[in-house]
């Protein structure tokens, strides 16, 4: 573990060593200093968290409002707010690009209010690059921290509150998991939960191993012990998180697979519904399957990244697995689970990608008929190997190829939603629906979207639901 710029805290002496005792203690003091601000400008302090990026980011993002919230900032929607935190993601370079057009306008406000403070962390705080340009040009921003001390966020907003010079504190690793601190969940009744951090697959276009690091997986009782604190708290859904969750376990002490944790999952009494993501096919067990399969709870849904249809860009993508035995996992998945849906990550224009390698992608779309897809335009990511391949794709022709694979998704996808038109399924209400408030919105265990007429008191409930009328990607239904 490294830190590159740690300024001493004078208090540092008498906070504790262990965590997390160390953020309770900080968060104590800044508590303190906060009630203090408040009282003098006579109103509440607020803040606003801005996530950018995937469901970790997500789940990232409750825990900085949890400790927010226990230090007294109380959360406003405006960004015009006295603690302002960009939660980053740096997977394609768009995701960066919006960082810094943002922060253009975050930079007039504070130019309107002084005292406010401006925090950015997560994924592209990670790069050296990244942060080397806000120290030039960015000065106005007060504190940024990476991925792997996020638990230190308490005592980091503590010392940016106390010091006037830009706080900086980046780790490069971290073999550390800290349990225990305050979470400010989105939803009442559905939670992310995350298993593991970290990845160690080096796929050659990705970016994450290097920014979050080696896999760590959590060990089981405090997960279980997590999720059965959530059920009591009201939770019936958990999405379980983890770059490769099917590699889940296998660094323990005492290794368990991932299918063995879902079975002491699925035991948890109150608990409805467990998802996961993201699996990766190169680990993807036959037990996951078996256990998949005869579960209750485990929702009929798999996301399965494809990335490529062709065995030569897999091998140069350094997935580890063919397009036959891609095509063979989904064979076995559809046999276990005949109504599962399957979704998937695409990515085109990969170095090198010929019009042919393409074809075998959109081959794999066919033959696969996924429920839905994300597709994504390579993008080149400073520091992976993809980068520093000479054969990169014309834009012209990536986008060529992009719209068509986009065109063929979205065809099968709504294809196979009108396959359910008529039946009925449970459903978890998740919220009124926001464009019609006499109806309300919910999942699938497949994820697919229901609207149905309904009101707010059936948030949280698992209701059967008619699917009267597919909508291209989502339901109108009605309940029976
Ligand atoms: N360019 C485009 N898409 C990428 N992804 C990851 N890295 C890149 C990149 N460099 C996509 C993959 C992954 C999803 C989360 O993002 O498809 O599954
Ligand atoms: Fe990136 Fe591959 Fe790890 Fe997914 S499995 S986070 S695509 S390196």
């Amino acid at each position: 573990m490294e830190t590159a710029n740690k300024t001493a805290i004078q208090i540092e002496a008498e906070a504790p060593v262990m965590e997390p005792q160390r953020q309770f203690y900080f968060m104590d003091l800044a508590k303190k200093l906060v009630e203090e601000r408040s009282k003098k400008a006579g109103r509440p302090l607020t803040f606003h968290v801005e996530t950018f990026g995937c469901q970790m980011n997500a789940r990232d993002s409750e825990k900085l409002k949890g400790i927010l919230d226990t230090i007294g900032f109380v959360p406003v929607d405006t960004e015009e707010a006295d603690f302002v935190i960009y939660n980053t993601c740096t997977v394609r370079e768009n995701a960066n690009n919006k960082v810094y057009g943002r922060l253009g306008t975050l930079s007039t406000y504070k130019k309107k209010h002084p005292d406010m403070m401006i925090a950015l962390c997560g994924c592209m705080m990670q790069e050296e690059h990244v942060v080397q340009k806000l120290r030039e040009s960015y000065r106005f921003v007060d504190l940024i921290f990476g991925t792997h001390n996020i638990f230190k966020f308490a005592e980091l907003i503590y010392q940016a509150m106390t010091q006037k010079e830009m706080v900086i504190d980046i780790w490069k690793d971290t073999t550390e998991i800290v349990e225990e601190l305050p979470i400010d969940r989105k939803y009442s009744f559905k939670s992310g939960v995350n298993i593991m951090f970290g990845c160690n697959n080096f796929c050659s276009y990705c970016i994450v191993p290097y920014v979050r690091g080696r896999e760590r997986s959590r060990e089981p009782k405090d997960i279980i012990r997590e999720i059965e604190k959530l059920v009591a708290d009201g939770v019936v859904e958990v999405m379980l998180l983890g770059q490769n969750v099917n590699s889940y376990g296998k660094n323990l002490e005492q290794p368990i697979t991932f299918a063995q944790l879902l079975r002491e999952i699925e035991k948890i009494e109150g608990l409805e519904r467990i998802r996961f993501m993201t699996s990766h096919p190169k680990d993807l067990s036959d037990e996951l399957i078996e256990v998949m399969a005869q579960s209750k709870k485990i929702c009929k849904h798999m996301h399965l990244p494809l990335q490529s249809g062709s065995d030569r860009i897999l091998k140069e993508m350094n997935r580890h697995y063919d397009k036959e035995r891609y095509l063979s996992i989904v064979r076995k998945l559809r046999e276990a689970i005949p109504d599962i849906a399957i979704t998937t990550d695409i990515i085109v224009g990969f170095p090198g990608e010929t019009r042919e390698d393409f074809l075998e992608t959109l081959d794999v779309v066919r033959q696969v008929r996924y429920d839905s897809a994300f597709t994504f335009i390579y993008s080149k990511r400073s520091g992976t190997p993809a980068a520093d391949n000479p054969n990169q794709v014309p834009p012209e022709e990536v986008k060529a190829n992009f719209d068509e694979l986009l065109q063929e998704v979205q065809r099968i996808a709504s294809e196979k939603a009108k396959e359910l038109e008529g039946k009925t399924y449970e459903c978890l209400v998740e919220q009124v629906n926001e464009h019609d408030k006499s109806l309300v919105s919910g999942r699938l265990s497949n994820n697919s979207i229901v609207h149905f007429p309904g009101d707010a008191s059936l948030i949280g409930q698992i209701v059967d639901v008619k699917l009267e009328e597919c909508k291209g990607f989502y339901y109108i239904g009605a309940r029976v």
